[in-house]
């Protein structure tokens, strides 16, 4: 097929997610490799937001794909009754790479089943309703955790599943709680155990909470509020869920993002660079105590496909992968250089507000950043990208610059120079 067959049937027969469809103008996607992607045409993308912030080792890895095709010669297939060698082999890897006492798995197909989950096992360990959620966050698009998400995704889907207590995180959109750290860490809290106080600590499971922000701006927690967070959910028996579905897996220069933190949560959820999308996995990650406690009680949850051989399969390599050649520490090398080039972009452009990254997990803000609008400039600059082969996505007004962990720094140079270039728009559109 060409591009143009390929884009034309897809807009005829398939619906698009968060948008119109005959708004939608795809990129006709026929292969990949390494960091970039090409049309059937072959015309190239530098893939500076790993699609969806996933592809964490880029693309069609051929030990990944060589592990694809070797579980499906063998077994594509088993029920979630079943044992399996590769369940038995990744449950075994992830309880070693995950840090602390959290050594037990719940396999589901993405994000979102891994955090309806994590809810519904909160619930069930402590008997308790209700959830705290935060509004700077998105955890997915089914019915429960639509509710969890803060976004203005959430909107049209309510009302949904009651008892979330949504709150202000220590970045509120057009708001602060100070300009210290530890201002911000004091404050937020301080504000967060009257919210527990008023609602009945004994009514509330589970917080759950985006390690570090991802499309809802990059937003890395102040010094101190992970460790003062896990201290005070401790105090009233609520457990923390930290929803690593976009920052864990290496993005940030960690394997999870909580260990920036020097906290270990009771729950973890898990998707995207488990597998670097290679295959559709999620997982939530338990601690012993509430492992223990469904040993002894049923877990009122299950899919058809919980624990698919494929997707353990691609999760299996993907993370020898990740660890074997050193990604993780490439996300952390590159920091400071990722860092250099926003820093270089705001001395250079005036339209350019702010910027912000940890690991290879950034974000440069420009001065149309608008709460839930797409300025006309902005949309725009995204057309120039694209014809100029980058490609990210632009919350808001922001440019997401979230390449493969594999990528070298010729890559990040030649990325920026498109922005740069794109940049210039909303530097012409200020005036
Ligand atoms: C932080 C976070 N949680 C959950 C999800 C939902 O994951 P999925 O789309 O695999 O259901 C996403 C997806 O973008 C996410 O970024």
């Amino acid at each position: 097929m060409d591009s143009k067959e390929m884009v034309d049937l897809c807009l005829k027969h398939t619906l698009y997610s968060w948008s119109a469809t005959g708004s939608v103008n795809p990129i006709p996607i026929d292969r990949a490799e390494g960091v970039y992607f090409y049309s059937p045409e072959g015309k190239r993308w530098l893939d500076f937001n790993s699609q969806l912030m996933s592809v964490n080792i880029g693309h069609q890895h051929p030990k990944v794909v060589k592990a694809i095709q070797d579980q499906a010669a063998k077994l594509c297939f088993a029920g979630p009754g079943a044992a399996t060698e590769i369940r038995a082999k990744l449950a075994k890897r992830l309880a070693e790479l995950v840090p602390g006492d959290i050594n037990t798995f719940f396999f589901t197909l993405g994000g979102a089943e891994a955090n309806e989950n994590a809810i519904r096992a909160a619930k069930l360990f402590t008997g308790r309703p209700k959830i705290i959620a935060r509004h700077r966050s998105y955890h997915g698009g089914t019915n429960a955790a639509m509710q969890l998400t803060g976004d203005p995704r959430r909107w049209a889907n309510e009302p949904g599943m009651p008892g979330v207590v949504r709150v202000m995180d220590p970045f509120p959109y057009n708001f602060s709680w100070g300009t210290t750290d530890e201002q911000i860490t004091s404050n937020n809290l301080a504000y967060l155990e009257e919210v527990i106080k008023t609602e009945g600590p004994n009514s509330i499971a589970a917080m759950i909470i985006e390690t570090v922000v991802g499309t809802n701006g990059i937003l890395v927690p102040p010094k101190g509020y992970l460790k003062g967070l896990k201290a005070l959910l401790d105090k009233y028996g609520i457990l923390l869920i930290c929803d690593e579905v976009m920052a864990g897996f290496g993005r940030t220069g960690k394997l999870f993002a909580f260990q920036h933190g020097d906290i270990v949560p009771d729950i973890v959820t898990m998707a995207k660079g488990l597998t670097s999308s290679y295959m559709p996995l999620g997982c939530m990650g338990v601690s012993d105590k509430i492992a223990d406690h469904f040993r002894k009680n049923t877990y009122w949850g299950g899919l058809t496909y919980n624990a698919h051989p494929m997707g353990l399969a691609a999760s299996y390599a993907a993370i020898e992968v990740l660890i074997d050649e050193g990604m993780i520490e490439n996300a952390a090398r590159l920091e400071p250089i990722l860092r250099g080039h926003m820093e270089r972009m705001q001395a250079k452009h005036p339209s350019v507000r702010t910027h912000r990254n940890i690991g290879l997990f950034g974000i440069i803000e420009t001065k149309f950043t608008e709460f839930n609008k797409v300025h006309p400039p902005v949309a725009e600059m995204g057309k120039f990208f694209v014809a100029n082969g980058l490609y990210t996505t632009l919350q808001w007004g922001s440019v997401m610059c979230n390449p493969p962990l594999c990528i070298t720094d010729a890559q990040l140079a030649e990325g920026f120079a498109i922005i740069d270039e794109g940049l210039g728009i909303l530097d012409r559109a200020l005036t």
